[in-house]
């Protein structure tokens, strides 16, 4: 017990010193264009913010998805037919040219410092393959992400999300700020659950299956996303989804401990590039 007062009161006071070292760099913030205020301020009030690869108008944007698509083409069968339970199969891109060219780019690290609020850094990328399921299990239960106290997750869809693909799904955050009874019950029961995530039974007793959001749309949609403030899950699906997942935090964050799979051999990694052949076809959809 008195462990854990101690935890909490050590927690409490690391949580006033971030905050601390955000309003201090407050004057240090890159200056953005109104259309990237938007996005940081839509992010600020629900959590999560959604567009388009084209509509955001990012550089190398082709080569990202070019190069997705041929490392996806390279995967073999993951031969789990018969299993109840189908992980997620995940490949680190990170070491890739064409997607930490696309994850560095100036313009996007602007966005998601104005977010965090303190000098940024970028861990990697993992292209994500997410099976069929008929029950929630991993992080198709409800959770929230731990690698810091505040976090952007960038999730490119590669195909098109529908329904039957099991889009990503959230709460926004106005509906679980911290002086919200509801969110308080939540967070207690995703404690209760060791924070390996709640179902939508529980979910739905405090917060309308109405008001959870979905991030259904076509291929190159793309989602930011603080998954560590923001109450989310993929749903359940009868298809597979193929996704990038694109990992920032604040520099040094809070667990770095839980960021070193973003780029070590957690998961395999991916080491041939896309060949020069079809590299040429990228400058033809310019
Ligand atoms: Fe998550």
């Amino acid at each position: 017990m008195l462990k854990k007062i101690k935890y909490k009161i050590f927690s409490l006071y690391s949580d006033l010193v971030f905050n601390l070292k955000r309003w201090r760099h407050t004057k240090n913030l890159p200056v953005l264009e109104s259309r990237d205020r938007i996005i940081v301020e839509t992010l600020k009030r629900d959590g999560v913010y959604t567009t388009t690869l084209a509509d955001l108008g990012l550089d190398f944007s082709a080569e990202l998805l070019q190069a997705a698509n041929y490392q996806l083409s390279r995967i073999r069968n993951p031969n789990n037919e018969n299993l109840a339970e189908k992980w997620p199969h995940i490949t680190t891109v990170t070491a890739l040219p064409e997607f930490s060219q696309w994850a560095t780019q100036k313009r996007l690290l602007n966005i998601i410092e104005n977010y965090i609020g303190l000098p940024i850094t970028f861990h990697g990328v993992h292209l994500r393959q997410d099976f069929p399921s008929d029950h929630q299990f991993g992080t198709l239960l409800w959770h929230s992400d731990a690698e810091d106290r505040r976090l952007i997750k960038i999730f490119v869809c590669l195909h098109d999300v529908e329904e039957k693909t099991g889009p990503f799904q959230y709460i926004p955050r106005s509906l679980t700020h911290l002086f919200s009874l509801k969110s308080w019950w939540l967070y207690y029961q995703l404690l209760k659950s060791n924070y390996m995530g709640i179902d939508d039974e529980i979910v739905k007793k405090v917060i309308p299956p109405s008001a959870w959001k979905s991030c259904p749309g076509p291929a190159g949609t793309i989602i930011f996303v603080d998954t560590k403030n923001t109450l989310h899950h993929g749903t359940v699906r009868s298809e597979t989804r193929s996704t990038l997942f694109f990992c920032y935090t604040a520099n040094p964050p809070e667990r770095p401990d839980l960021c070193t799979q973003f780029w070590d051999d957690t998961h395999p990694r991916a080491e041939v590039t896309v060949p020069e052949s079809e590299k040429v076809l990228v400058s033809q959809i310019k």
